[in-house]
């Protein structure tokens, strides 16, 4: 297939917060109740057209789990936009936001294009990270932040398409 640009991007995030979940909702429209724990790297394909550049965008879904952090790393550096996901009813996924950016120091490019996400808004009465502390972390960061659901597919594509577009602008 033809395509002018290949982006490459990395979610991020503790495990469970659903970062298999988002891929599977933006690359094919579909969302499971089942947590099946990734195991290393995975990846989705998905291509789009973008400020009328065919986009050929290549989404690195990473594990979560610590042991399997050090698999990961090699994948950072490549990576034109970061999404850095929590869970909107895990407080301690929130808290961890700080160690992926540290990954992201450590490993990334420093022309990666962020973004912080906040997973599973629909789940309104478990939730325990208001929508203002993650608007809060991610305007101390100067990065995009956006509220998600990849369950009933609320700013799942949104919130790919903004850091598409501005790898694509860059
Ligand atoms: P690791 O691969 O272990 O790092 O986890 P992950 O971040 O990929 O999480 P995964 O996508 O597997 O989702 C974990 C659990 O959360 C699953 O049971 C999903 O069904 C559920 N889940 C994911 N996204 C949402 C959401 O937006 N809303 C709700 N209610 N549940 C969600
Ligand atoms: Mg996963």
């Amino acid at each position: 297939e033809e395509y002018d640009l290949l982006v490459k991007l990395l979610v991020i995030g503790d495990s469970g917060v659903g970062k298999s979940s988002l891929l599977l909702r933006y690359a094919e429209g579909t969302f499971s109740e089942h947590h099946l724990a990734t195991i290393g790297v995975d990846f989705k394909l998905r291509t789009d057209t973008v400020l009328n550049k065919r986009v050929k965008i290549q989404v690195w879904d990473t594990a979560g789990q610590e042991r399997f952090k050090s698999i990961a790393i090699g994948y950072y550096r490549g990576a034109h936009g970061i999404a850095i996901v929590y869970d909107v009813t895990n407080e301690q996924s929130f808290n961890n936001v700080k160690n992926w950016l540290e990954q992201i120091t450590d490993h990334a490019s420093e022309h990666a294009q962020l973004i912080l996400v906040g997973n599973k808004c629909d789940l309104d009465r478990e939730r325990c990270v208001d929508r203002a502390r993650g608007e809060e972390l991610a305007n101390s960061l100067k990065i995009p932040f956006v509220e998600t659901s990849a369950k009933n597919s609320v700013n799942v594509e949104a919130a790919f398409s903004k850091v598409v577009t501005k790898v694509v602008e860059d």
